[in-house]
């Protein structure tokens, strides 16, 4: 099986190459590098069924080269902007690097026949809301264009798989964490307590509760889904059963860094920043029906994403 993993020097890319080299697939990975890095991938540079090609997926010129050259039996579909920041204040980053990136692998997959696409999607096409998140009934209102590129993504899938009759499976990740994040509430924190100690800004009030899953059992779930669910066009959300409010994991990284008597100062308000859904929880019955439960439990996750991070 020959497989085209997009955004693969990323963090989830990197640990979804890991696991598709494991299971004897070929997999080429094709990175911008606009915020995933060679160290992700560099363990694997030297395996023989590992390639990296540096390039830019909205050159969709470019991309068909590597669609032509490689006759592809699946794509995974992992670019996208992952810096919600920076997107907030210019909403072309996410029309361009969640939106366009996507409708330009769907086109090469269209032009070149390969009729096998994987993709990440968020729980960010649900928006804010208090219900349990269903994959049949949504809401589907995004609060973030970060949230409406991967909608409008979704809904391009949808119509290329019915068009062309391209097998697709579009996995709804909650928040990830673990070995080689570079963004996020963990992160955020402890570099954070590196430069004070003493004190940790806490976005929001800190009751913000959302369910935080490990990476390797997240590119498993996606890689069981990819190989259990049989549909023409399979959808499902990818979760754990509890959540972690944002203090709980302010308090487990002072823990781990060994530091008492922090005072945990927060900025207030609901929600962290303009954007931001301040509580989720998923409705997981598609995927346990499927066969599949997380080894680890939110809070668990983001207790291995914290040593991951402080013993680099
Ligand atoms: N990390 C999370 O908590 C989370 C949650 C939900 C969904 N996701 C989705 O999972 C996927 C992977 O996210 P991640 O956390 O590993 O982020 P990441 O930033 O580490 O990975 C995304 C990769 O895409 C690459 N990329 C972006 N624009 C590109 C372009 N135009 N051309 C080529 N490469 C480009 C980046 O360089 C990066 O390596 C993304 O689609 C993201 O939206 C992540």
């Amino acid at each position: 099986m020959k497989t085209l993993i997009t955004g693969g020097a990323g963090f989830i890319g990197s640990h979804l190459a890991d696991l598709l080299v494991s299971r004897d697939y070929y997999v080429l990975a094709v990175d911008n590098l606009s915020l995933g890095t060679i160290e992700n991938i560099n363990h694997l540079t030297n395996h023989k069924k590992f390639k990296f090609i540096k390039e830019d997926l909205l050159h969709l010129d470019k991309l068909k080269d590597s669609f032509q050259e490689n006759k592809f039996d699946a794509v995974f579909h992992l670019a996208a902007n992952s810096d919600i920041a920076a997107s907030a204040t210019n909403p072309e980053i996410d029309l361009n690097n969640t939106f366009m990136t996507t409708w330009n692998t769907l086109e090469c997959c269209r032009i070149f026949h390969v009729n096998k696409f994987v993709f990440a999607s968020s729980s960010a096409v649900y928006g804010d809301t208090i219900r349990e998140l269903t994959e049949e009934t949504g809401p589907f209102l995004p609060v973030s264009y970060y949230g409406a590129g991967k909608l409008a993504s979704e809904a391009f899938i949808c119509a290329y798989s019915s068009m062309n009759n391209i097998q697709s499976w579009i996995v709804r990740f909650p928040n990830v964490v673990g070995e080689r994040m570079t963004h996020g509430v963990i992160h955020d924190f402890i570099e954070k307590l590196k430069s004070n100690p003493k004190q940790l800004e806490i976005l929001g009030d800190g009751n913000q509760k959302k369910p935080y899953v490990y990476v390797k059992d997240l590119v498993e779930a996606m890689f069981f889904i990819y190989q259990t669910s049989k549909e023409r066009l399979n959808y499902y959300n990818v979760g754990v059963e509890d959540q972690t409010t944002v203090t709980e994991i302010a308090k487990i990284v002072c823990e781990e860094m060994q530091l008492g008597n922090v005072e945990l100062k927060y900025t207030g308000g609901n929600a962290g920043w303009k954007g931001d859904v301040p509580h989720y929880e998923y409705d997981l019955n598609k995927i346990n029906s499927l066969g599949w439960r997380a080894k680890y439990s939110s809070t668990e996750a983001v207790r291995l994403a914290v040593w991951s991070i402080l013993s680099k």
